[in-house]
């Protein structure tokens, strides 16, 4: 375990264990169509890889890069999108893949623009969910583990950029955060 985690919250084993069980969902609910998978960058590129490539249903691809963080761990509540999509969202069923819904604001941002943009239908997948932070009312359709007021990284979460490519989930020590 990295030396600045105080624990493991998923380890390799758990994390495949929950991208297999989303990609079974998303298989069951997408039968027969080719819905288009966003992963919401850069938090969810670890878990939209596996997902994808755990999923039977043809899928396409595309990125959407969103900060709402600077570098601090708490969010300012304003996502910015830092980079768009590549392809039009038109008529398309689409299922945003993300890392966490903590206060939900990202959330909302990209389902107004997607729906606004004339999407057919808008599904969220979600590694984690923090409930106890929400601001706005909303959840993800499916989201694979619930945790506390935690902060937490690895497997493509970060804190100010760094820890994304632990291929573990864990709970960062508060004094690497808190000086
Ligand atoms: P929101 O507050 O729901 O808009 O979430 C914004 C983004 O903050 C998430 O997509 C994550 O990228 C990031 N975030 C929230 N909680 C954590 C955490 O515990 N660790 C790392 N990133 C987090
Ligand atoms: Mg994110």
């Amino acid at each position: 375990m990295h030396k600045d985690l105080e624990s493991i919250v998923l380890d390799k084993d758990q994390i495949a264990a929950k991208v297999a069980d989303a990609a079974a969902w998303l298989d069951k609910k997408f039968a027969g169509t080719t819905p288009l998978a966003i992963s919401v960058l850069k938090g969810s590129v670890m878990f939209f890889c596996d997902l994808v490539r755990a999923m039977e249903t043809p899928v396409q691809i595309d990125f959407m890069t969103v900060s709402s963080y600077g570098t601090g761990s708490k969010s300012t509540g304003v996502p910015k999108i830092v980079m768009d999509l590549a392809a039009s969202v038109e008529g398309r069923d689409v299922v945003l893949v993300e890392d966490i819904v903590d206060s939900g604001n990202t959330l909302v941002r990209m389902r107004d623009l997607i729906m606004g943009r004339g999407a057919k239908s808008f599904t969220v997948v979600s590694l984690f969910d923090k409930p106890s932070r929400r601001v706005v009312d909303v959840k993800a359709d499916y989201s694979c583990f619930e945790i506390g007021d935690e902060f937490i990284v690895g497997y493509g979460l970060d804190y100010a950029q760094q820890y994304r490519t632990l291929p573990y989930v864990g709970i960062l020590k508060r004094s690497v955060y808190e000086k």
